[in-house]
C-alpha cells in the first residue's frame, strides 16, 4: 500500500543537530552519540516541535478557531503547542494541573509558582485553566469541558490530547527518524505519552536498531496506550508493521518517586553531562532517560553504538 503522507508546517530547524559525545564515550567505553532536538530553535526547543509541524498542519487546514489541549502545568508541550498556535493565529487553551498523577502519592511536591514553562505560556499569552491536582482522567474532563465551553459560544474546537500523542504526533517522530543517516546499535530516550515512541519504533522497524525507551511513567499500563496510537498511525503508514504492547521496549526502571517529580538518579544524571559536555537536561524527562542510559551502560547491558535522543524540556530546570 502507498504511504499517504500528511500535510506539514515549517516550525522547527531541521535536521536537529547530530554529534558525538566524546568525553563521556571515554569515559564509558562505548560510542555515545546524541540527537539534539533540545536545539529545534523553536519555542526554547524539544520533541513536540516534529509533532506540531503535522498538527498544526491539520489545524489551519480546518479554519479552527480555538485549540484545546492539557497537561501538567510544566507541560514542555502545552508550551510549545502554544507557540505554534501564536504563530499561526490561532488560539490556545489549555487545562493544567500541578501535578497530575494518584494524588495518594505522599511524595507528591505542588508547584505552580510563576516559574519555568508557565512564564513562557504567559509571554505566548495560552488561555491557561488551572485546576486542583487529580488524576489524569480528571484532567481530560476538564479539558473536554473546557472545549464544550468554547463549542457552545459556536467556536470551531480542536483538541488536542495530551503530550500532542495523537496520530498525526506519532507520524511526525517517524519523519524524524529519516534524520539519523547512521547506523546505531540502541537508540535511547525519555518516553510518556507515547507519539516520540510510536513514531521512531515505526521509523525503525525491520533494522537491527533497538529503540529503548525510558519510562517516565510509572504505569505499564502505557504500553497498551502506545499500541492503540500505533494501529491508528497507520493511515499514514499502511505498509508499517503491525506493532502490538509487547513491541514496545520500556524500560520502568528510572521513573523514581513518580510522574513529574525528579529523582536522586535523574539530577545526578543532569550533572554528569552538563559537566562532561555542557548540555543540559531537565528533571522530568531527559535526566531521567539519561540516568538510565547510564545505568544500563555501567551495569553492561548496553553498549556499543548508542543515540540518545535529547527531546528537550530544560525549561523545567528553572521551577
Ligand atoms: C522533554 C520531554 N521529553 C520526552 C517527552 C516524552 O515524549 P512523548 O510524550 O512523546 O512520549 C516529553 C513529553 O512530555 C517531554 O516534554
Amino acid at each position: 500500500m502507498k504511504h499517504v503522507k500528511p500535510p506539514r508546517i515549517d516550525l522547527i530547524r531541521r535536521p536537529t543537530p547530530l554529534h558525538r559525545l566524546n568525553r563521556l564515550s571515554g569515559e564509558l567505553n562505548v560510542d555515545l552519540w546524541i540527537k539534539r532536538d533540545d536545539l529545534t530553535g523553536f519555542a526554547m526547543g524539544g520533541n513536540k516541535g516534529r509533532k506540531l509541524e503535522f498538527l498544526m498542519a491539520d489545524i489551519v487546514a480546518g479554519n479552527v478557531d480555538v485549540v484545546v489541549t492539557c497537561g501538567a502545568a510544566q507541560s514542555n508541550f502545552v508550551r510549545q503547542l502554544g507557540a505554534a498556535c501564536a504563530v499561526l493565529g490561532v488560539r490556545c487553551a489549555a487545562a493544567i494541573m500541578a501535578m497530575p498523577f494518584d494524588v495518594e502519592n505522599p511524595c507528591v511536591v505542588r508547584t505552580l509558582g510563576m516559574k519555568g514553562n508557565l512564564v513562557l505560556d504567559k509571554i505566548l499569552g495560552i488561555d491557561l485553566r488551572t485546576f486542583p491536582d487529580g488524576t489524569w482522567d480528571q484532567l481530560y474532563d476538564h479539558a473536554e469541558k473546557l472545549a464544550m465551553e468554547f463549542a457552545d459560544q459556536g467556536l470551531n474546537v480542536y483538541r488536542v490530547p495530551v503530550g500532542g500523542s495523537s496520530p498525526l504526533g506519532a507520524y511526525g517522530f517517524y519523519e524524524a527518524a529519516k534524520e539519523i543517516d547512521q547506523a546505531f546499535d540502541c537508540i535511547v530516550f525519555a518516553s510518556s505519552s507515547g507519539s516520540t515512541h510510536v513514531g521512531l519504533a515505526y521509523g525503525f522497524a525491520g533494522t537491527s536498531t533497538r529503540i529503548l525507551g525510558i519510562a517516565c511513567d510509572p504505569e505499564p499500563e502505557i504500553a497498551n496506550d502506545f499500541a492503540a496510537l500505533a494501529q491508528s498511525v497507520r493511515v499514514y503508514i499502511p505498509d508499517g508493521p503491525d506493532l502490538k504492547a509487547a513491541d514496545f521496549d520500556l524500560d520502568f526502571g528510572y521513573v523514581g518517586p513518580g510522574y513529574g517529580i525528579a529523582s536522586e538518579a535523574g539530577d545526578a544524571a543532569i550533572e554528569r553531562l552538563a559537566r562532561s559536555e555542557g548540555i543540559f537536561l531537565d528533571p522530568i524527562y531527559t535526566g531521567k532517560a539519561f540516568a538510565g542510559l547510564l545505568d544500563l551502560v555501567q551495569s553492561g547491558r548496553l553498549g556499543g553504538r548508542i543515540l540518545f535522543w535529547h527531546t528537550g524540556g530544560t525549561p523545567a530546570l528553572f521551577v
